[in-house]
């Protein structure tokens, strides 16, 4: 459990296709399932740490309006599907057992520095990843015990001296960019490829066989350890 297994099966914003994305059922469900991490993306509203994806609630609650517009109040009491809320970062960090990883995303502004300052050491695997290289080396210069990873939606060059830089733990990458070249140039480099998101089980064997270090999945019950 955790990101120690030699192929990780995280849930991906939970169990995404199974549950309301970033949501305590979320969480649990992919937990039920036997995932080795969740993943879930994280956003700063009055100096909390919210979990959800989007900068607007539109899509994932019965609410409308950008995330910077809202109070914790209010965003609190929108129905983020049947009947859960947005959760607190830390409202996951109770309801997942502390054997399970917590893959963090960070999504909104200023999410490095508060995670930074938030996290505690409860003997927990975390990795902490983001689009964002400036809120992810916001984070990892505050807190450069705890694995960070860049995320990627295409390929470029510098991939594995952007890392290094970062002293990262792991390259996750959409799942259309995983071959067998990229998995093995940046493992030379000494990190695994985790590739997200992948909901179909014989995909997962093949990018298991190509050697990656794991995939993200909406659908935990389809994808188990390979
Ligand atoms: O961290 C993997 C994946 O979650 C990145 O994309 O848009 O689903 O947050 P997204
Ligand atoms: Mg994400």
């Amino acid at each position: 459990m955790g990101f120690d297994a030699e192929f990780l099966v995280i849930g991906h914003r939970g169990a995404a296709g199974l549950a309301p994305e970033n949501t305590l059922a979320s969480f649990r469900r992919a937990v039920e399932l036997g995932v080795d991490a969740v993943e879930l993306d994280v956003h700063v509203v009055e100096g909390e740490l919210v979990v959800i994806h989007d900068d607007s609630v539109d899509r994932t609650t019965d609410g409308t309006g950008a995330l910077k517009d809202y109070r914790l109040g209010p965003l609190r009491e929108l129905d983020a599907g049947d009947g859960e809320r947005i959760p607190l970062l830390e409202e996951v960090f109770e309801a997942v057992p502390g054997s399970v990883g917590i893959n963090v995303e960070l999504k909104g502004p200023g999410s490095g520095p508060v995670l930074a300052d938030r996290l505690r050491d409860d003997g927990r695997a975390v990795l902490v990843s983001s689009f964002d290289r400036q809120e992810l080396r916001e984070f990892h210069t505050r807190r450069p015990e705890v694995p960070c990873a860049p995320l990627h939606h295409r390929l470029r060059p510098g991939m594995a001296a952007e890392a290094r830089n970062l002293d990262a733990w792991s390259i996750n990458v959409a799942e259309g960019l995983v071959d067998r070249t990229l998995i093995e140039r940046l493992g030379a480099e000494g990190f695994p490829v985790l590739a997200y998101t992948v909901n179909d089980p014989a995909r997962a064997t093949h990018v298991a066989e190509l050697g990656a270090g794991g995939v993200f999945t909406d659908f935990p019950d389809r994808i188990g350890r390979r």
